[in-house]
Formats: C-alpha cells, sequence, structure tokens
C-alpha cells in the first residue's frame, strides 16, 4: 500500500470511483482511469460509451473534468487502424461535450481491442462526495435504469433488435455531468457510480464504507425495456453471475427470485449515479434533476445498522 500523505483525500481505503489528493485548500484534482474491450459492434458508439463510462467516475465525486489522456490496445494485423480512428473520434464528441480537453495518449498492440480514459478532475474540497457519506433516513436516487449488462449480452449474441438496443446506448454515451450538477446544486450525503459491479456491488462498497444499512424497494428500480425478457432466456454476462454471488454475501432477497437477483446485479456499463440524499432533500433532488433532463428515481432508504456480511443481509431487498 502506498505510504499515508494528509494530501490524500480518497485513496485506495474505501473503494471510491476515484482518489482525490488536495492542492490548496480550496482545490483538489480527482484522478481516475478506465478502459474496457468493445461492448457494441460500431466503434464510434464504443468511443462514446468508453469515454462516458470513464468520465463517469469524476461525476460521481461532485468533481468537473479537466483534461484526459487515451489508452488504447488495437490488434492492428486483424483490424484496420481506421476503425481505432473511429473509436478515438466517438470518444472525443463525448469529451467534447464534458468540456474536457484530450491532452494525448497511448496506443500498444494488442489481440483484444480496449480503449478507454485516464480523466484528471477538479474539486473544491467541501463540494466533494465521497461513497462514505450516507447517513440513516437517507433516500436513495439512481439516475439511470439497469440491465445494460444484459442488454450488450444480447447485442453480442445477436438476439436483440433497434428498439432494445438503442436506448440502452444511448443511455451508455450520456455523460453524467447533469447528474453531478443536480446533485452539487442540492448538497448530497454520498455517491457512486453505477458500473461493473452492479447496483448491489456499488451499493455494497457505499454502505461498507458509510458503515450502514440499506432497504432497496425491489418494485421501484427502474430497468431498460427487455431486460427482464433476456434474464429469462438465459441472456446473463458472466460477471452479472460472479456479481450476484459476491453480493449475496451481504443481501437478504427476501423471496425475489433468482431473475430478479440477476437483475439487481447485473453489470453495468457507464449507469447513472447512485445518490444518498438527505430524505428533506429528495423532492429538491429530484427536480434539479429533471431539470437537468435526467430521469432521477428513489429506489431506498439508508438504515443504521452497521454494515456486516451475513444472512440478515446489509441490504434487505422488499
Ligand atoms: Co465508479
Ligand atoms: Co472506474
Amino acid at each position: 500500500m502506498p505510504e499515508p500523505d494528509p494530501n490524500v483525500l480518497v485513496g485506495f481505503g474505501t473503494a471510491d470511483d476515484a482518489g482525490v489528493y488536495l492542492l490548496r485548500d480550496d482545490l483538489a484534482i480527482v484522478q481516475t482511469v478506465d478502459f474496457f474491450t468493445p461492448i457494441v459492434d460500431d466503434p464510434f458508439d464504443w468511443g462514446r460509451i468508453s469515454a462516458a463510462n470513464s468520465l463517469s467516475d469524476i461525476y460521481a465525486m461532485g468533481a468537473t473534468p479537466l483534461s484526459a489522456l487515451q489508452v488504447a490496445g488495437w490488434p492492428r494485423d486483424t483490424l484496420p487502424l481506421e476503425m481505432l480512428g473511429e473509436v478515438f473520434a466517438g470518444g472525443l464528441t463525448v469529451l467534447k461535450e464534458a468540456n474536457c480537453v484530450l491532452l494525448g495518449g497511448h496506443t500498444i498492440a494488442d489481440d483484444e481491442p480496449k480503449y478507454g480514459l485516464a480523466v484528471t478532475g477538479t474539486v473544491h474540497p467541501d463540494d466533494l462526495v465521497t461513497n462514505a457519506g450516507a447517513t440513516p433516513g437517507d433516500v436513495l436516487v439512481l439516475t439511470k435504469p439497469l440491465g445494460s449488462g444484459v442488454v450488450a449480452t444480447g447485442i453480442k449474441r445477436g438476439l436483440v433488435d433497434d428498439v432494445v438496443a438503442d436506448p440502452v446506448i444511448d443511455a451508455m454515451a450520456t455523460l453524467n455531468a447533469g447528474a453531478a450538477r443536480a446533485m452539487r446544486r442540492v448538497g448530497v450525503n454520498a455517491a457512486t457510480d453505477v458500473t461493473g459491479f452492479g447496483l448491489l456491488g456499488h451499493l455494497g462498497e457505499m454502505i461498507r464504507a458509510s458503515q450502514v444499512s440499506t432497504t432497496l424497494q425491489w418494485d421501484s428500480v427502474p430497468f431498460f425495456a427487455g431486460v427482464h425478457a433476456l434474464i429469462g432466456d438465459d441472456v446473463v454476462p458472466g460477471g452479472t453471475l460472479r456479481n450476484l454471488e459476491a453480493v449475496s454475501r451481504f443481501t437478504n432477497f427476501g423471496s425475489h427470485d433468482r431473475a430478479r437477483q440477476i437483475a439487481l446485479a447485473d453489470a453495468q456499463t457507464s449507469g447513472g449515479l447512485l445518490i444518498s440524499v438527505e430524505a428533506p432533500l429528495e423532492k429538491a433532488l429530484l427536480q434539479a434533476l429533471r431539470e437537468e433532463g435526467v430521469s432521477g428515481v428513489t429506489i431506498g432508504v439508508i438504515r443504521s445498522r452497521a454494515f456486516a456480511d451475513g444472512p440478515s443481509g446489509a441490504v434487505v431487498v422488499v
């Protein structure tokens, strides 16, 4: 582990979205890196989605992205370099939208295409939103529907038509910038973005870091159209099944069947923000999200019992 440094505001310890380093009393830098293999066929769309995903960890901290470096791996013997150019172009459109400048990058030869960004953002330390501040009585608000992992697997297997795929691709390429502005405006206790570990995995990190428990309302959790049918047809990514195994250690699913458990554990790409806000501010947050064109939904509440693995469940799904 790295040496302790008083300027490290967020480091490895809390499994947060990004690292935060204090430069001056009124300024901290926020740093994150993410890259992955293609999740859709179109190289331009993949570039957009991967860039939005990489930027998301900055927004999840309540920070503003400033600059980025791109990292890529490319099988230059089997795929044309022009295609990599389309990936970069997709990423650039999203960076522009985020007012984040691309400063450079590095590409290596690789058997499998990979692309993503290392992003630096800034935040006033008072505005920093970690995953460790969730407080008993808070409500949990989620800003994008779930199920992108299932739908992406359906796309890969050629089982999904555009009516199901397009809204998911659009959502994955949508920045969490508006959601971050809304939560900064209202003032919230904690946030994280929902990505590879799924809703329950990232919620688990939040309540573990905050030493609280939570109750989730199944009926309130939003899903993309087609997700439940795909799960019924056994279209489930391997990462989602691994997530379910991991989150089952601290989740009490009650009478909810395996299909619902899979849905809640689904590995997301470029998912929404999961925000923990004081109950009296819930309406203000939902209103601020609407004004940003973001559909926020309340999906649960934070309970006071300290986080613990075990059958009683730090997460209870009702
Ligand atoms: Co994150
Ligand atoms: Co990340």
